[in-house]
């Protein structure tokens, strides 16, 4: 047999644990598979002290990151420790920096810091693997990086952080509050160590700008990403949804346009029919539209050890099988110098469907007046409605729901503008744009 394939491992959490555990019991069928045995070597995490459920005490423990990165004699640095700045970004530059090969799930750091990394990577004749960093199990890296070369593509989105949707799954099936679901999320490992970041949208976020660069070949531009989280949606918005015939999701969506790249990130309305209102909990699902292949689906586990384990496995088990002196697939699927300038498409100039949900004072001719100052900026509505409210004193304040056809981010600002305007609103009104699957 040749070989072992020597890994150092930093960051011993829900994903490193999980790793060490599989690599540990699937030692002979790895070894049989790549032809080498995957042995771990090195291993560094924040305490040595805490009881991760695996053993650990075969490895060599290193009280650093970056000591490990630089000094350990191993093939790959898998890096889990999470976070765009130090250690994970000085270990990361070190091991590519002695050639060593790096496999982590860190989009923070890749999109903070992906394309410098890269270029530290060819430079040393060294692979960057990130498979883990996007939708946990999914392969979506290597659909996008390899087997869609050649293919133009007109959009990616999808579902790709699963604390989100499990707490929006579980609201909507189970009536449970916001809070409740998201500390279930957090119990059971899917969400980051502050889950702020899954909840305001900066997870999906990374993670769609690792996708868009992959998409359009351009450099990475995780700073031009319109956000918005979801924690602001409440049972009344998911409840009016259901009622219209959509769900809603947290979605990542990254498309071509006249005027240069789209990325957002936002709660979205999708047909209630539809392939990807249907992926429900912690299940990840991405979605490519490409001119020779079509659409692309992929559904899977988004987060938690094994799924995202299952990922960074992947990556190791590609370089254990790589042959010596083969050329590399880049990073980012074209060499860092042949990408292309990023230019970024206004989010006003988005076109599509908008759900609108008003709190109004109940009198005589609110919804006229809502129709007129739609119909101001043009705006075709698909439907308007409202809900009267049972119990309620007459006067009190009723909820008015519209639902466009497709106009721009634009009109529909101007026209809840104006409507803000007229006095008869009670708090903010809630905006949620609608996103149609290919087929629509
Ligand atoms: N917190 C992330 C999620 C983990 O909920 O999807 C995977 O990146």
């Amino acid at each position: 047999m040749a070989e072992p394939l020597r890994i150092g491992i930093a960051g011993l959490g829900t994903v490193g644990a999980s790793l060490v555990r599989i690599l540990s019991e699937r030692h002979l069928q790895l070894a049989t598979t790549c032809g080498r045995p995957i042995e771990i070597v090195a291993i560094t995490a924040r305490s040595r002290e805490k009881n991760r459920g695996v053993p650990l005490d075969l490895y060599a423990w290193h009280e650093d990151a970056v000591s490990l990165a630089q000094t350990a004699e191993m093939d790959v640095f898998v890096e889990l420790m999470g976070g765009a700045g130090d250690p994970a970004y000085s270990a990361v530059k070190a091991a590519l920096s002695r050639g060593i090969h790096v496999v982590t799930a860190n989009k923070a750091l890749l999109a903070a810091h992906g394309i410098e990394l890269a270029g530290i990577a060819e430079a040393h004749g060294a692979l960057l693997n990130y498979e883990a960093a996007v939708a946990g199990g999914i392969p979506v890296i290597k659909a996008l990086r390899e087997s869609m070369t050649g293919n133009t593509i007109a959009r990616v989105y999808g579902i790709m952080n699963g604390t989100c949707n499990y707490i929006l799954t579980r609201m909507e099936k189970e009536g449970l509050t916001f809070e409740a679901c998201l500390k279930e999320a957090q119990r059971l490992g899917y969400a980051e160590a502050d889950p702020a970041f899954d909840i305001e949208g900066n997870d999906t976020a990374h993670k769609l700008s690792i996708l868009t660069s992959l998409a359009f070949g351009t450099a990475i531009a995780a700073d031009d990403i319109y956000l918005e989280g979801i924690t602001n949606i409440s049972p009344e918005d998911i409840r009016a949804a259901s009622d219209l015939g959509y769900r809603i999701k947290l979605l990542g969506v990254a498309q071509r346009t006249e005027s240069g790249i789209e990325q957002r990130v936002h709660p979205t309305m999708v047909p209630f029919d539809s392939v990807i209102a249907q992926v429900d909990g912690v299940t990840n699902a991405v979605a490519i539209e490409s001119d020779i292949l079509g659409e692309l689906l992929m559904v899977g586990p988004g987060a938690g050890g094994n799924a995202t384990a299952s990922a960074v496995l992947g990556d190791i088990a590609d370089i254990a099988k790589s042959r010596p002196g083969a050329q590399h697939v880049p990073a980012f699927g074209r060499p860092v110098d042949k990408l292309l300038p990023y230019t970024r498409a206004q989010i006003q100039s988005h076109e599509g469907g908008y759900f609108i949900r008003l709190e109004v004072v109940d009198r005589t001719g609110v919804f006229a007046s809502i129709a007129g100052r739609m119909a101001e900026q043009g705006i075709s509505l698909e439907s308007i409605m409202q809900h009267a409210k049972t119990a309620s004193e007459p006067g009190a304040p009723q909820t008015i729901i519209l639902v466009t056809h497709a106009t721009s981010e634009h009109s529909v600002r101007d026209a809840v503008q104006a409507i803000k305007g007229e006095g008869y609103l009670v708090g903010e009104p809630q905006v949620i744009r609608i996103e149609r699957p290919k087929e629509y």
